[in-house]
């Protein structure tokens, strides 16, 4: 599909005046790192995300036709029950990206309320939980205007629309693996949209978990979108990105076959790829905290210990997502609450999981 098959043309308002739509959409993990892009949000590189299960965002969108046709956006943005101008700039701006797709955004008055299930100041990225379910109350609407529509337009169209919200958002509509980025060796890959990885997936990677532990729950010194430009005249720019598509086919083998120690060497590998971009680009800067790397080497010295799969990845940030297999969840939560939570800020941690998507709640 190519960008102009997701514009809405021959479609009217005349017939819907008024509604509520809520969606409850997950966070998601990449395995293999999105850093790098050309506009309009096209990756450099293809990544590959588990979603998640227990860390997503609910939002309702109010929506009210205007009385007559305006030429701006009108909204209000509500977060955790309190109006939140602040965020109206980075939503103003989705809009103007995703108007030439879902050209009736001018012929309503917007009301935006979200919340999210993990705490604000986390330190874990809302964006792409946030996007995501934005971008799927939009498409709820013009699904109102064209009933005709497939489930398949449907997801395909509002990961298009998420990632011209954040880059990462296209890979929260689905679960529980999602591809995003061109790749020879994914069938249907698409730098325009997140794709469910199309392979038959080993046992081994069932009910996944991931313990998020919350090592820093400030706010980031570096903002992902910061960062991403940062790799316009990165000096291993090049390198980086043909080790991410590389990655991609190994890991697709790997998710096939089960191999759970390859699986554990291109993660974490792919963890401390993306933070040694943030290491080497001009300015630098450092994202990972002390904490960060204790819990990284307690790991290591577990996994040698015990010969567990447990292995860790690393987001834009401090914080350390823990990864094992349904198999070990009682070998590893023990590990995790006797000796890695003293490592977290006042002892924060969220247990998730692999989870399959975003999920309609209402639709009034
Ligand atoms: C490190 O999707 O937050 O989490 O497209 O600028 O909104 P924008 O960036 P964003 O970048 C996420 C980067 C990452 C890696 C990943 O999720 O693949």
């Amino acid at each position: 599909m190519t960008e102009t098959d997701f514009i809405l043309s021959n479609y009217t308002t005349k017939n819907t005046s008024e509604g509520s739509i809520t969606w409850k959409t997950p966070s998601n993990i990449a395995l293999v790192k999105y850093w790098g892009k050309q506009e309009p949000q096209i990756p450099e590189n293809t990544s590959i995300s588990f979603t998640l299960d227990a860390c997503f965002t609910l939002t309702t969108l109010k929506y009210k036709k205007r009385n007559s046709a305006q030429d701006d956006f009108n909204f209000e943005v509500y977060f955790e029950g309190e109006k939140k101008d602040d965020f109206k700039p980075k939503i103003a701006t989705f809009f103007k990206r995703i108007e030439q797709y879902v050209p009736f955004l001018k012929d309503f008055d917007f009301v935006v309320e979200s919340r999210n299930s993990f705490p604000h100041s986390s330190g874990i990225a809302s964006s792409a939980s946030g996007m995501s379910a934005l971008a799927l109350c939009i498409m709820s609407i013009e699904k109102e205007l064209n009933s005709e529509m497939t489930d398949v337009y449907f997801n395909k169209k509002a990961s298009f629309l998420a990632r011209l919200g954040s880059g990462s958002a296209c890979r929260s509509i689905e679960g529980e693996l999602i591809v995003w980025g061109n790749h020879t060796d994914i069938e249907g890959s698409s730098n325009l949209f997140g794709v469910k990885y199309p392979n038959k997936v080993h046992s081994n990677f069932k009910n996944y978990h991931d313990t998020i532990l919350l090592v820093d729950e400030g706010e980031k010194q570096v903002s992902s979108t910061v960062g991403h430009k940062l790799m316009y005249n990165h000096p291993f720019a090049q390198q980086r990105f043909k080790q991410a598509n590389d990655n991609i086919s190994k890991i697709s083998e790997v998710l096939q076959n089960g191999d759970l120690k390859q699986f554990i060497a291109i993660v974490e590998s792919e963890a401390l790829s993306l933070h040694a971009m943030m290491m080497t680009s001009s300015p630098y800067f450092i994202l990972m905290k002390p904490n960060t790397l204790k819990i990284i080497h307690k790991i290591w010295e577990f996994r040698a210990a015990t010969n567990s799969n447990i292995c860790f990845t690393l987001d834009a940030g401090a914080n350390v997502h823990v990864l094992f297999p349904e198999n070990e969840k009682e070998l590893v939560n023990n590990f995790i609450v006797n000796e890695l939570i003293q490592y977290c800020q006042e002892n924060h941690y969220i247990c998730d999981r692999v989870g399959i998507g975003a999920k309609q709640l209402s639709n009034n």
